[in-house]
């Protein structure tokens, strides 16, 4: 056989991440995994129906469980998170409502970040507690105060960094730190990291989350989510969760997913590569009044993500323009190489004004208390030339009155 294994361990990001996963097609000698659109898999006799119904080690049984496909992904994402074992699923959601609704149960407590993903805190808010699941919600940049608030059920910790819309940074080896002092599970969202930029598995962190619609796939054509940790985490995740709650990636998902780790370094060091040179841009801008971005000295927490981000400090940031909500629609409806769009992590630059877009018919009050002014801008850049964006954003800025 011409193919040969590569050690993961021996090689670099980008060479893990084509090679690590360790695929080889017997049959036709295929470079990329065909992808397997097949709902279940033929058994040879009884005791191999018995064995693979049974544990999803011993082969395929239906694709709600286990999919070729998905295989190499998981293989390949566990590598490159430094974790023993990945759960791909149908979005970032899937993984964290399998994630929660599999370890938390009734009288169970968790504690959680009071700045997360509007999915997150719905379950954190609002579903976990009418499950009988009590949660604690508070602001993780105060260590003490995470600690403080375990309980004796305390089952979870849960947090993001960096966190819209502020890129509030958590000190992900502090909350770990808590989570091995009193036994709990922690875990924590790195989409805005990406296991390129962070691995927070290796800094005691029990499961990792990704939203791979964002950065994972880098083009914005599929949805879909991951989960990462220790074998045994991950296969309770699977036969608990995935399998009885549904939340499964379809196999072409899996494929896209794949293609995006081949390219995912390069592509994330170009993000981080243009979010720095557009957040130098804003933050001299005279309609700007603010820019949040950890790579940028002026972030309050700048240190911290410099000492827990290594290559950069991601593609996403937010700013707030003069001008309040008028001064952001001003921006939005002058803008021609951007893209008015929510997500981020694609290869096109996004962005939104959520005070006049998705947040418009929140609350001043409810918004202001999550950070959101009328003036703050999410803005989540793309991989096209950086002077392209600078000189889109001046033009467009220029518009708003003085
Ligand atoms: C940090 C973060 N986590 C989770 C999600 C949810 O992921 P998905 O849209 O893949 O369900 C998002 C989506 O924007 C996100 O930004």
């Amino acid at each position: 056989m011409s193919f040969r294994d590569v050690d993961p361990d021996l090689v670099g990001f980008a060479t893990k991440a084509m090679r690590g996963g360790k695929w080889y097609d017997e049959n036709a000698g295929a470079l990329n995994v065909p992808i397997y659109m097949s709902n279940a898999y033929r058994f040879d006799d009884v005791e191999d129906g018995k064995n693979k119904c049974y544990d999803n080690q011993n082969g395929h049984c239906y694709s709600r469980i286990s999919n070729p496909t998905w295989d190499l992904f998981e293989k390949t994402f566990a590598i490159l998170e430094k974790g023993e074992q990945a759960m791909i699923t149908a979005s970032g959601v899937a993984a964290i409502s399998t994630l929660c609704l599999t370890v938390l149960e009734q009288g169970d407590h968790a504690i959680c970040d009071n700045t997360t993903y509007s999915a997150t805190s719905y379950i954190f808010n609002t579903l976990l507690p009418k499950f009988g699941v009590e949660t604690t919600i508070l602001d993780f940049r105060d260590l003490a105060a995470v600690e403080k608030a375990v309980r004796p059920n305390t089952k979870m910790i849960y947090f993001e960094t960096p966190c819209n819309p502020t890129l509030k940074v958590v000190d992900i080896a502090g909350v770990a730190a808590i989570g091995k002092k009193y036994d709990i599970l922690t875990a924590i969202d790195s989409t805005f990291q990406t296991p390129y930029l962070t691995n927070p598995l290796t800094m005691g962190i029990d499961c990792v989350i990704h939203s791979a619609t964002k950065y994972i796939c880098g083009h914005g054509d599929a949805m879909g989510g991951v989960a990462v940790g220790k074998k045994k985490l991950i296969n309770r995740l699977k036969e608990d969760g995935l399998k009885n709650l549904g939340g499964c990636a379809s196999p072409a998902n899996a494929y896209i997913m794949m293609r995006g780790l081949k390219t995912l370094g390069m592509r994330v060091q170009r993000h981080c590569d243009n979010a720095m040179k557009v957040a130098e841009f804003l933050e001299q801008h005279p309609k700007v009044e603010t820019v949040y971005y950890p790579g940028l000295k002026s972030h309050p927490q700048h240190d911290l993500a410099a000492s827990q981000m290594h290559g950069g400090f991601g593609g996403t940031m937010a700013f707030e323009v003069k001008g309040g909500i008028e001064g952001g629609i001003t921006l939005m409806e002058n803008l021609d190489v951007l893209t008015l769009a929510v997500s981020l992590g694609d290869t096109d630059t996004l962005i939104q004004h959520p005070a006049s877009m998705t947040h418009w018919y929140v609350p001043k009050e409810d918004r202001e208390a999550a950070g959101i002014s009328d003036g703050l801008v999410r803005l989540a850049v793309g991989l096209e030339e950086p002077e392209d964006l600078i000189n889109d954003l001046d033009k467009a800025l220029a518009k708003i009155k003085d």
